[in-house]
């Protein structure tokens, strides 16, 4: 087991992650309760993360100095690493030389941390990001590696096994870094490499059973990956005190309500709400063309309607819901917050069901908290659920109503759904889906001319987009072949009556985004 200290960095849990892919246990604990944690766990190592903090500030936080004491392997990143010199008896000053970004470190002799991985005498990129560094080496200790602005950029007392990197290795933009994790976790610390999602299956029910106790809970099922992961997880731990609420909005793709529908009631048994609100929210959506107003009016929508099948729940058999779950993944926490921690712009209102806590006087499971997509979908597999499923690209909240720029009407969400189906039916048979992150059609408020048969067309135009991204943060169009494309735009035009001419969106992420609204 590992034990990561958190002092607030932004990517600590990609620390996790990186100890995760080492098939090893690691618990992310706040600095204030490590040591605690410390004494319970018995970690074979710790990693000390960065902080926006500086350790020449007075009262920044400090890891515990016990964990220098027990003779275990420690790893600071960062402010990590300048905390462990303090604390040993080194010095740490405010930088003048602020090294944001890449920079590049010299090796200059050998060390556990980076064998096999970085060689004496050669230089390697790495990512920075700090404004503080070390000046004097507590004894002990030797520099190992150095940097044009950071001298220290990595420091070990082999004897100790007790090293410091000035550099984030947890992030992909340093190049090596997963392995000098790997050994840290691995050689270092000696930790096997036995722990797998099945553990972490076997860990997450018992924590939820700890959690809820014999309360009820409810999910929002949204049809995508994270909802049904979470939900299924829980009704593991908890069986039918959980019910699942699914709200269909009538902006789903083809045929996917019955597909929810029949995975959870017939294939899982999980106690299941089907809420038929097409209706009311084309009623609510009539006339309205911004796209923040419709994402509002939706998820507000979505509340007011998730809210009232909880009160009919508990009106049915007088049992309150007490636990709202949630498939919330680790991205989706840290998009929430700026990475300068001022505050950030909104580009887009995220539909979720956020809000509804407060408002019903709930209390949130979300069990997925500290994983990635891929990771949930590896869940999802451990836990049984279909390839087809578990591999979905990415759905938004709000549906093909963001897909259909201008008003929304009942005739014409009928043909974006047509034209999407065949679309990703084209994708599926070239054998392409899994290489794209997100594959899509939209349906645009502009109509063509064009001629069929011997007769004159005023219809619809369509944009395809595909896009390939690792989190969603930034993309990349997809570079299909012009002969696949051509295929799609014929079979389109030819099958759904309304679309006579298709575009294809070749604009990456930033500047454009992925959905178009
Ligand atoms: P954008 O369009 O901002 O989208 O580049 C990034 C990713 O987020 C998805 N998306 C949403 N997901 N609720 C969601 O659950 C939303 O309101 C929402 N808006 C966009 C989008 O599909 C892409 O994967």
């Amino acid at each position: 087991k590992i034990l990561i200290v958190d002092f607030g960095s932004q990517v600590t849990q990609l620390i996790a992650r990186r100890v995760r892919e080492e098939r090893v246990y690691s618990e992310v604990v706040p600095y204030t309760r490590a040591a605690e944690a410390f004494r319970t766990l018995k970690p074979k190592g710790v990693i000390l993360s960065g902080s926006p903090a500086s350790v020449t500030e007075d009262f920044s936080p400090r890891a515990p100095q016990e964990i220098f004491e027990a003779g275990v392997p420690v790893l600071g990143i960062c402010y990590g690493q300048q905390t462990l010199v303090a604390q040993l008896g080194g010095a740490v000053e405010s930088g003048h030389h602020r090294e944001f970004g890449r920079a590049e470190v010299e090796v200059k002799s050998e060390s556990a941390l980076y064998d096999g991985v970085w060689r004496v005498g050669e230089d390697y990129p790495v990512w920075m990001s700090h404004g503080d560094r070390v000046t004097r080496l507590p004894e002990g200790f030797s520099v190992v590696a150095t940097s044009e602005n950071a001298p220290y950029a990595v420091i070990a007392d082999e004897a100790r096994h007790f090293y410091g990197v000035q550099f984030h290795p947890e992030v992909v933009h340093t190049p090596h870094g997963a392995g000098l994790i790997r050994n840290f976790v691995r050689n270092i610390a000696k930790c096997t490499g036995d722990w797998t999602m099945a553990a972490f299956r076997a860990e997450a029910t018992a924590r939820i059973r700890e959690q809820v106790g014999d309360s009820r809970v409810i999910c929002a099922l949204s049809g995508g990956v994270d909802s049904a992961v979470a939900a299924v997880l829980i009704h593991e731990a908890i069986g039918d005190q959980l019910t699942c609420v699914f709200v269909d909005h009538g902006l789903l793709r083809l045929g996917e309500a019955e597909r929810v529908v029949q995975l959870f009631r017939d294939a899982y048994n999980i106690p299941l709400v089907h809420v038929e609100a097409q209706e009311l929210f084309l009623e609510e959506l009539k006339g309205v063309t911004d796209p923040e107003t419709k994402r509002k009016i939706i998820g507000k929508l979505f509340i007011d309607v998730f809210d009232a099948e909880a009160r009919k729940l508990k009106e049915r058999d007088g049992r309150a819901v007490d636990f709202l779950a949630q498939g919330t993944l680790y991205p989706d926490v840290i998009e929430s917050v700026s990475f300068t921690g001022g505050p950030s712009v909104t580009i887009k209102s995220h539909h979720n069901v956020g809000g509804l806590p407060e408002r019903m006087n709930m209390k949130l499971v979300e069990p997925l908290r500290e994983l990635f997509k891929d990771e949930v979908r590896n869940l999802g597999r451990e836990l049984g659920l279909p390839e087809v499923f578990v591999g979905r690209h990415p759905f938004p909240g709000p549906g093909l109503a963001i897909r259909c720029p201008g008003e929304i009407t009942a005739e014409k969400l009928e043909i974006l759904r047509h034209a999407d189906a065949v679309y990703l039916e084209e994708i599926r048979r070239a054998g392409l889906y899994d290489d794209i992150w997100q594959a899509f059609a939209v349906l645009l408020p502009v109509r063509s001319v064009g001629v069929m048969g011997d007769g004159r067309t005023y219809e619809h135009v369509l944009a395809l987009r595909a896009v390939t991204s690792v989190d969603g943060m930034t993309a990349d169009f997809y570079a299909f072949d012009m002969n696949f494309l051509g295929r799609v735009a014929t079979r389109i035009i030819n099958e759904v009556k309304g679309i006579n001419r298709v575009t294809y969106d070749i604009t990456s992420k930033p500047p454009g985004t992925i959905e178009w609204e």
